[in-house]
């Protein structure tokens, strides 16, 4: 089939060379040229483990190009994804103009059945707006030509997107429109091989459903942070109570880690989109909801706060190494990170720190420029030199077992801040080292 990718981001640049890997014909849409202009060169603008070898693969076979041509784009596909960001508005509100910009350019530039696809994260109701917006370009054109628009969420996470939009937990379409469900369904069997994956539903219920999963995955994070808090301040061990509860398979293992708040282009924006259509739109309040995002911004300022109580509020001459910029490991993604809120609290407190990430690095200078008393270091143990304490934000792996003796010998004094609890608390007990997680 030929299918249009309109956004080349984490989601589109993934979507589209995964559905090129299947033998599908894509070609990606982006407004940036610079983007275009990389992958166009055998280069890639974002990190995603695997994802080079994929877009490498499927350009030299000819099934998926880029462009920054809009009637191009429009003209390839009959299958148009929409995969462009929807960031938050100043209100917390789902930003739509990139969605229906793109959508706008499909009602006035297609001559032919188009299959609109809205893979972005969007509130219940834009599908009807998409539609709407395309109806309203062919009435101004004078033409009537037929189309369906369906809502595909997109459950992929960053870090193991590729893994998950090849083998994914579930497909959800939302359609109102025979046509377009086969046509969806063909466009994901080779996706669908091994069981049926298809969740089939209604269009509102399928763009509710994403909000309701990142909702949810955002509550156990929040309430996991809390129990956390409790935990410390009662005298128990929360990785011991972790696994005490996971072991219960109503309640499961995954996505009951704590730690010091959870961050990216998702979860939080999600969180505060959802709330604003409940309020705004449904005149429906969510409590649970509220006390989840109030929490996770909360807990972003808990390490901080730590290293205040042990060093004292005013941090002038205290100088920090900071490992992971990244909001999670195996992304260069810096939207919402928790880093952020940890570098801009330390540094207004007087102290100097500096960051290694083993990808983000160059993304974290992007988004946050200039900033006085940041610097970065290209490996882990070089950043300890001469730091009052090393502060761990993102648990990449190569941070999982270092070695404690280095650590110590590089600090002024042996203390470690872990917002990820990657480290035994007893077994830093026995090398000396001073150390402070979460919630143990
Ligand atoms: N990143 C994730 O892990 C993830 C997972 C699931 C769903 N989502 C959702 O998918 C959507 C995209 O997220 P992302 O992280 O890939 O965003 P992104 O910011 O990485 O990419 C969006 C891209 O769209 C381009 N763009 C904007 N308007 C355009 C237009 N009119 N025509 C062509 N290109 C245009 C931008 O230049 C940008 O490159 C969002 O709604 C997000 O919530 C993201």
């Amino acid at each position: 089939m030929k299918i249009s990718v309109v956004g080349t981001g984490y989601v589109g640049l993934v979507s589209g060379a995964c559905l090129a890997d299947v033998g599908n014909d894509v070609l990606c849409l982006d407004l940036d040229p610079r983007k275009i202009a990389t992958l166009e060169s055998g280069g890639m603008p974002i990190h995603e483990p695997g994802l080079d070898a994929v877009v490498a693969r499927n350009v030299k076979a000819g099934r998926l190009r880029f462009t920054t041509d809009v009637e191009r784009a429009v003209q390839f596909g009959t299958a148009q994804f929409i995969a462009v960001g929807t960031p938050p508005d100043e209100d917390g509100s789902a930003d739509l103009q990139y969605v229906l910009a793109a959508a706008r350019n499909v009602g006035r530039l297609m001559t032919d059945y188009k299959l609109v696809v809205d893979k972005s994260t969007v509130p219940v109701g834009t599908a009807d707006k998409v539609k709407a917006v395309i109806q309203e370009e062919l009435q101004r054109r004078g033409v009537s030509v037929p189309f369906s628009v369906v809502s595909n969420p997109e459950f992929l996470k960053e870090g193991a997107a590729v893994e998950d939009f090849m083998r994914p937990d579930r497909i959800v379409i939302g359609s109102d429109d025979e046509r377009a469900t086969h046509l969806m369904s063909a466009i994901y069997a080779p996706f669908n091989r091994n069981h049926d994956r298809l969740v089939v539903m209604d269009v509102r219920s399928a763009e509710l459903t994403k909000y309701a999963a990142n909702a949810m995955l955002a509550t156990r994070i929040s309430f996991m942070n809390e129990m956390a808090n409790l935990a410390e301040r009662l005298g128990a061990d929360i990785e011991a109570v972790r696994r005490g509860i996971g072991s219960d398979p109503r309640i499961g293992y995954h996505f009951l880690y704590p730690g010091c708040g959870y961050g990216g282009s998702c979860f939080p924006k999600d969180v505060q989109a959802l709330l604003r259509t409940a309020r705004d739109t449904a005149g429906v309040e969510m409590r649970v909801l509220e006390a989840v995002e109030a929490a996770n911004t909360a807990q972003k300022s808990v390490l901080p706060r730590k290293i205040r109580a042990r060093f004292g509020d005013d941090l002038r001459g205290r100088h920090f190494a900071l490992w992971g910029l990244a909001f999670k490991p195996n992304t260069d993604d810096m939207r919402e990170a928790s880093s952020r809120v940890l570098i801009a609290e330390l540094l207004a407190n007087g102290a100097t720190i500096t960051a290694y990430d083993p990808v983000a690095m160059q993304e974290a200078r992007r988004v946050m420029p200039g900033l006085q008393g940041l610097s970065y270091c290209d490996a882990p143990m070089k950043a300890l030199e001469g730091a009052d304490a090393l502060v761990i934000v993102t648990e990449w792996k190569e941070f999982r077992s270092p070695d404690f003796d280095a650590i110590t010998a590089a600090l002024k004094q042996p203390v470690i801040f872990d917002g990820r609890n990657m480290y035994e608390p007893a077994a830093m007990r026995g090398l000396g080292i001073e150390y402070f997680a979460i919630g143990r």
